[in-house]
């Protein structure tokens, strides 16, 4: 399994797709994009996904399954067995099984159109309107669960697990690389 190659899991219209893929093919972006599935057999995803090649596309319809577990397992299968070591959620719309999240742990990230914490859910663009907010943006952040039973301890417990791979991490990039200040912006020299 090669560490860059990534399966895109999408229902919709396959914008964030489609910048990715674009971004790979002028050479910005040194991901392989192996697989695309989705489970709406009409996602504008998936024909973004045949035109531009990619070698695996894939629709499982949920409604073929008993239960979601069982769709869940299948869909982890075709993500192995293309070798993949990422998953890039990119407005996939079901709410995923904690064994799928377990499985493809610290390996699965997501975009989220709000500024989290802020705004989660499936409505955040209008949630946030409605609120009468005056900027927003978005997120990419590492899909992880929030156990059923998780106290303030567990839970902190967890992300600073995370938090302990991700300063240090920054600390050598800060370091080796570095980044420019632009008024409230840091932004990392590449
Ligand atoms: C994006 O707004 C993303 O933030 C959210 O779903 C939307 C997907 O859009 N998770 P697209 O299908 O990539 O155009």
């Amino acid at each position: 399994m090669s560490n860059n190659a990534i399966a895109v899991m999408a229902s919709g219209k396959g914008s964030n797709l489609r910048v990715i893929l674009d971004a790979v093919a002028a050479g910005t972006c040194p991901v392989e994009v192996k697989l695309v599935i989705s489970d709406k057999a009409d996602a504008q995803a998936l024909k973004i996904a045949r035109a531009a090649g990619v070698p695996e596309v894939l629709h499982l319809n949920p409604k073929e399954y008993a239960d979601h577990a069982s769709f869940d397992a299948d869909w982890a299968e075709a993500i192995e067995a293309a070798g993949c070591q990422w998953i890039v959620l990119a407005g996939y719309m079901r709410i995923l099984s904690s064994s799928f999240v377990r499985r493809f742990r610290g390996r699965m990230i997501n975009i989220h159109p709000s500024i989290l914490p802020a705004f989660p859910g499936a409505k955040a663009v209008e949630a946030a309107l409605s609120y009468g907010v005056k900027a927003s943006g978005c997120t990419v952040h590492l899909v992880d669960e929030v156990l059923d039973g998780d106290t303030l301890e567990s839970l902190h417990a967890r992300i600073q697990l995370e938090e302990h791979r991700l300063y240090p991490a920054t600390l050598a990039r800060m370091v080796t690389t570095g980044f420019e200040i632009d008024g409230r912006r840091v932004i990392w020299r590449t």
